[in-house]
């Protein structure tokens, strides 16, 4: 009895190790959210640039932390289509930051078997970005390790109206008949088609909402917030944020197993 209350207890005062959490499945998708990168420079009166090359550093963290988990899914929201509100001071750094990423980045991702792959509307990138990320998903694509989804001027809505688009096209074309639309062919069009649907998202800097990140996918996932600043998101925030996520109940509309009470 008091090992199964133990077990239900969602906080954990002390460090939460990779061993415990083998002890329950594993999430197989994790999304996240990275927010804070401007707080954290602003913290420390530097330019907003600084905190998201400090970003990128925990970022490189996470990837790998994924990775020795045996986490098969990972995505994470880079760029968002609303993030072109930003001074293009800050958006070309961003560009910056994602090119010298994946330059520096790439073989070391590589090596550690992890595949990558953009989601959202690369057309608006530069040019060099493009080219760079379309390499790495070539040079990537037979890595079964970590599938790992990064979110480039993405929108949820966006991502939506080009899934309509693109199936009224095929209705029209007479690949599809509408009366064979049904939740997961839809799905199949979405950029996300044939990756599991995240099982937890995670955001960091305090704020508790979406901001348009994979709308659809995300009807049953579980959401972990927190405080911290992304640039100062460790491998201890994501063991926390996995136990959590092993203590919760999930029912999906439906009743808890007596037996799992
Ligand atoms: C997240 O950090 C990175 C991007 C949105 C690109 P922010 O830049 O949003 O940081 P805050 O929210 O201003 O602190
Ligand atoms: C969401 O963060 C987008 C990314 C993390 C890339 P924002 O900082 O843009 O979200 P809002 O503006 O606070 O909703
Ligand atoms: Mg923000």
């Amino acid at each position: 009895m008091l090992r199964l209350f133990r077990q239900r207890q969602p906080e954990k005062s002390k460090a939460i190790t990779p061993t415990e959490l083998t002890q329950y499945p594993m999430p197989r998708h994790v999304a996240i959210i990275m927010d804070g990168n401007g707080r954290w420079a602003k913290k420390r009166g530097l330019p907003r640039a600084a905190g998201h090359r400090s970003g990128a550093e925990a970022l490189r963290g996470v990837v790998k932390a994924c990775g020795d988990l045996g986490i098969p899914y990972l995505t994470v929201y880079a760029f968002s289509t609303e993030n072109w509100k930003r001074p293009q001071e800050e958006i070309d750094a961003l560009m910056g930051l994602l090119i010298e990423y994946i330059e520096k980045e790439l073989d070391v991702l590589n090596k550690n078997e992890v595949r990558i792959k953009a989601i959202g509307n690369l057309n608006q990138l530069p040019e060099k970005a493009v080219k760079l990320i379309e390499n790495a998903e070539r040079k990537t694509a037979a890595n079964k390790r970590l599938y790992l989804q990064i979110a480039l001027n993405y929108g949820g809505r966006k991502d939506i109206i080009r899934a309509v688009q693109q199936l009224a096209a095929d209705v029209l074309a007479g690949k599809v008949r509408s009366e064979q639309i049904e939740e997961q062919l839809f799905a199949s069009y979405l950029s996300t088609g044939g990756i599991p649907e995240p099982d937890l998202i995670i955001r960091t800097a305090g704020e508790k909402r979406l901001s348009n990140f994979l709308l659809w996918e995300c009807a049953y996932s579980e959401f972990w917030f927190h405080e911290v600043l992304w640039p100062d998101f460790h491998k201890e925030h994501l063991f926390q944020a996995i136990y959590d996520f092993q203590h919760r109940q999930r029912r999906f509309g439906g009743l808890v197993n007596e037996e799992n009470k």
